[in-house]
């Protein structure tokens, strides 16, 4: 039986920006992560907009939407067993200032809104958004 799982991961703006994407992937790599595909894409505000329509209603909306579209950012499709939730602990809490030490978003995080990785927070909302970047 193939127990493996498979989640979406975003490599955001503030860290393709400071050229973390290498040194980042090799943290998955590292924790047994595959990266079974990825590409650098630049998205528009609309499309930013349509991925993150789950926080339409939130006041940060906007700001995160315009933040999201403002410069390259990595998607990856990332597979290992227990994917979802083993993703989730290697980035750490939302804002870095919460993150434990040896997450991603405590090393590498600037603020709650620039906090370098997304990660899908469930094995549904992981296949949607995996559609959504990887649809081909
Ligand atoms: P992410 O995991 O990409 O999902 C939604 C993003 O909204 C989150 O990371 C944060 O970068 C951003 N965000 C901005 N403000 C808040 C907030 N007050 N609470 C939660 N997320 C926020």
């Amino acid at each position: 039986m193939n127990d493996k799982e498979q989640t979406l991961s975003i490599i955001k703006p503030d860290a393709v920006e400071r050229n973390l994407q290498d040194e980042i992937k090799q943290e998955f790599i590292g924790k047994g992560f595959e990266i079974i595909k990825e590409k650098k894409i630049h998205i528009s505000k609309e499309e930013a907009e349509k991925f993150y329509k789950v926080h339409e209603s939130k006041p940060f909306y906007n700001d995160l939407c315009a933040y999201l579209s403002s410069g390259p950012i990595v998607v990856m499709n990332l597979q290992r067993k227990n994917a979802v939730i083993e993703n989730r602990k290697l980035m750490g809490a939302t804002n870095p200032k919460d993150a434990e030490d040896g997450t991603l978003r405590k090393k590498y995080g600037i603020s709650i809104d620039k906090n370098s990785v997304h990660g899908s927070d469930s094995v549904e909302n992981a296949k949607i958004e995996l559609d959504f970047f990887f649809n081909d």
